[in-house]
């Protein structure tokens, strides 16, 4: 049984969807799950996360923003998800280290070495079982992501870098998805929500038998 399942996608992709009618869905079969998110899902990491999107953050290297993603990482295995995986919940985290891979290795250009040892030191040997990258065209996700902000929710640090940046992560993305077939499936997340929780559903039914 697949039990840590991480959703991951370009900025827009409808993670967040995703996420709350998985949970559903899996909770109507009378299983035990909990949702987190990286960066975050525990009080420091929400606190790392915090620094990491603060928009008044420009002079933040490349560097600085890779080993805060893997501090907040650290904490979130040790303190969130391997507890609740030793407890045989289900853990669908949104986002993981196939973030880092994306964004700080194929955005940021830093060694792919570096970011995969990194990752390795900080998930302290969880690995996700299943992992659904929501995919999209670039365009397509960004101009979503622009209607949902308000006066109240500002762009953050992220997702205010230009589109060929955001290119470069979806390009990560399906390079990392063709090196792990077996635990990464690509949806195609320009479709309906519901048609998107039927794939990611099958998926899941699959790997259960
Ligand atoms: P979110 O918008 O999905 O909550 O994620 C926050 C931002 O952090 C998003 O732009 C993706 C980015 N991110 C990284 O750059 N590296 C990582 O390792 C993670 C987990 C997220």
């Amino acid at each position: 049984m697949s039990r840590f399942i991480t959703l991951e996608g370009v900025e827009g992709s409808g993670k967040t969807t995703q996420i709350l009618l998985l949970k559903k869905a899996l909770r109507k079969k009378g299983l035990k799950v909990i949702l987190t998110r990286e960066p975050g899902g525990t009080p420091i990491g929400d606190q790392i996360r915090r620094i990491l999107l603060d928009r008044k953050n420009k002079k933040m290297t490349a560097l600085t923003e890779l080993l805060l993603y893997e501090a907040g990482r650290a904490q979130h295995v040790s303190e969130k998800i391997r507890p609740a995986l030793k407890q045989n919940k289900i853990v669908i985290s949104d986002r993981y280290y196939d973030a880092s891979t994306a964004y700080q290795g194929a955005a940021r250009s830093l060694p792919p070495a570096l970011v995969k040892n990194l990752n390795q030191i900080a998930a302290q040997g969880v690995k996700p079982d299943l992992t659904f990258i929501l995919d999209l065209p670039v365009s397509v996700g960004l101009s979503r992501m622009k209607k949902r902000y308000s006066s109240s929710k500002k762009i953050d640090r992220i997702e205010l870098e230009k589109e060929a940046f955001h290119k470069k992560i979806r390009q990560g993305y399906l390079k990392l998805a063709k090196k792990e077939p077996g635990r990464i499936k690509v949806i195609d997340a320009n479709q309906t929500p519901k048609d998107i929780h039927t794939e990611i559903m099958q998926w899941i039914q699959s790997k259960i038998k």
